[in-house]
């Protein structure tokens, strides 16, 4: 009898349940189509009703995917989730060209010791082991391990030499510490064991004292090194003067990591293989550096910018055709609301920049999904549409550095090496079309960012030493 009892008051309980869920079902559902203040907005319906369904898509890698789709199908301004929406309409979104700040620049030095030099002397010493003279390299490799030792040097003061020594341990590691704290934010039982082990190793590589090491440095009497590490160190607030802690100084230099390497060689790997799928963009583009520079000048920054506008386009059209930030980035309505595309956003809603929607608008860029360089050329307006680096406060504080890496990079290696696709390359390249016509993309999966998902195959290039 106890039993029968229990078992009907459980079917109670699940019936109980059942029925909450349902009418709070049914409360979103009315809220959506009847209340709520974006139910005029065109958008997904089941992102009226749970912000879950995005939050489903980042996980399986598929947000970017989406968020192209998204735009095409509901325009400028759509409901991303029950309250947020998304733009895509670069009026909406504006950005400044804006030059490198001084201190930046002093930096220099070590980004082309890091970043180009590194990878220069890497390559002519595997050229010059060659029985033909020729290579064949992993470029996203190569730049990864390049982009981390620059980020190392100068957020950490500490030279790593991943590249030198072809080791990507430490660079695995960083990708996944930032993935496990993006997945602490976002499902907070991954802080604890066994998830909390993934920062045990990477901790181990990091744990030589950086500020300590620093300020007995200083101590010495030595000039104080240029870098993001004394910047922070140095960096006080104008008002207060109050200074970072030793904590804080980690964290920045933490966070400079994790943000600042897979970026750049990530949008170096697509500026490079988009060159190699336009035959005569690459043409161009190498044609412009050699006549302009000789063999034995390294260029500068201030130079490609100066005397390589071809060049630089190449690279900001790939960073608009293949952005980084393949999704969405959140703001929030100001306290007085906002007016977008004819609809009202009231105060503390959220307001996503859909970066593919932006660097893709149908009525900004002519032929959006075509690799087209030239439409940057001598184009402020064009350059001031391009949503790389984000928008407002928020706006990426590595862009400049980053900037000045992959355009040394691409530049410098334009100038001093010839680059051909592989003879067994024919899954891919400037003959390999997709449905629109223009030359196949790689594959690509969002985590943090969209990478080509097998760099082995894809990723490959022979390298010579210039021969003309
Ligand atoms: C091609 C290279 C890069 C791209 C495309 C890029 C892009 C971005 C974007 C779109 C954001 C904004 C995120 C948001 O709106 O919340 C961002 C933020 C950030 N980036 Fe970058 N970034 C690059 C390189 C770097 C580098 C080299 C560093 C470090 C030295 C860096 C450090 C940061 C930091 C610290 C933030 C957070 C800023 C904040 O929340 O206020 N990034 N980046």
């Amino acid at each position: 009898m106890g039993i029968f009892l229990d078992h009907l008051s459980s079917i109670g309980l699940v019936k109980l349940l059942f029925s909450i869920a349902a009418a709070l079902l049914s409360y979103k559902i009315i809220y959506a189509l009847y209340f709520s203040p974006l139910r005029h907005i065109p958008g997904p319906f089941l992102a009226r009703i749970t912000s879950k369904r995005n939050q489903i898509l980042s996980m399986i890698s598929k947000v970017g995917i989406s968020a192209q789709h998204e735009y095409e199908t509901y325009g400028d301004l759509y409901v991303l989730e029950p309250n947020a929406v998304a733009i895509s309409n670069p009026s909406d979104v504006r950005t400044d060209r804006i030059s490198i700040p001084v201190y930046l620049g002093r930096m220099e030095p070590a980004i082309l010791k890091h970043g180009y030099l590194a990878l220069k002397n890497v390559w002519e010493e595997r050229i010059g082991h060659s029985l033909n003279g020729k290579i064949s390299i992993n470029y996203m490799k190569d730049f990864a391990l390049a982009t981390f030792d620059t980020i190392g040097a100068l957020a950490l003061g500490q030279e790593f030499n991943c590249l030198k020594q072809n080791d990507d341990d430490v660079t695995k590691w960083a990708t996944a510490t930032t993935i496990w704290h993006v997945s602490r934010a976002a499902v907070p039982l991954t802080k604890y064991f066994p998830f909390s082990l993934l920062l045990g190793p990477l901790e181990a590589k990091f744990k030589r004292p950086a500020i300590a090491n620093r300020k007995e440095l200083l101590r010495t009497g030595a000039d104080k090194p240029v870098d993001l590490l004394q910047a922070f160190i140095d960096a006080e607030d104008p008002e207060s003067k109050i200074s970072m802690d030793d904590l804080q100084v980690k964290a920045e230099s933490t966070v400079a990591i994790a943000a600042g390497s897979d970026t750049s060689s990530v949008s170096l790997t697509w500026a490079v293989f988009l060159l190699m799928a336009h035959p005569k963009i690459y043409a161009r583009a190498r044609n412009q550096v050699r006549s302009n520079f000789p063999v034995d000048h390294v260029i500068t920054y201030a130079e490609a910018r100066s005397k390589l506008p071809f060049v630089e386009a190449c690279l900001y059209e790939s960073l608009r055709l293949c952005p980084i930030n393949a999704s969405y980035f959140p703001r929030v309505s100001p306290p007085s609301g906002i007016t977008l595309q004819g609809h009202f956003i009231p105060p503390g809603m959220e307001i996503h920049v859909n970066f593919p929607g932006v660097n893709h608008h149908a009525d900004t860029w002519a032929n959006p999904l075509k690799y087209d360089p030239t439409r940057l050329l001598n184009n402020d307006e064009a350059y001031r549409s391009l949503f790389t680096f984000a928008p407002g406060v928020h706006i990426c504080p590595g862009r400049h550095l980053a900037k000045i890496e992959m355009l040394t990079i691409l530049s410098n290696m334009l100038k001093d090496f010839d680059m051909a696709l592989p003879e067994d390359y024919t899954h891919l390249g400037p003959n390999v079309l997709d449905a629109n016509g223009f030359p196949k993309m790689m594959e690509s999966a969002h985590i943090l960012i969209p990478e080509p998902v097998n760099p082995k195959r894809d990723c490959r290039v022979i390298l010579t030493k210039r021969s003309e």
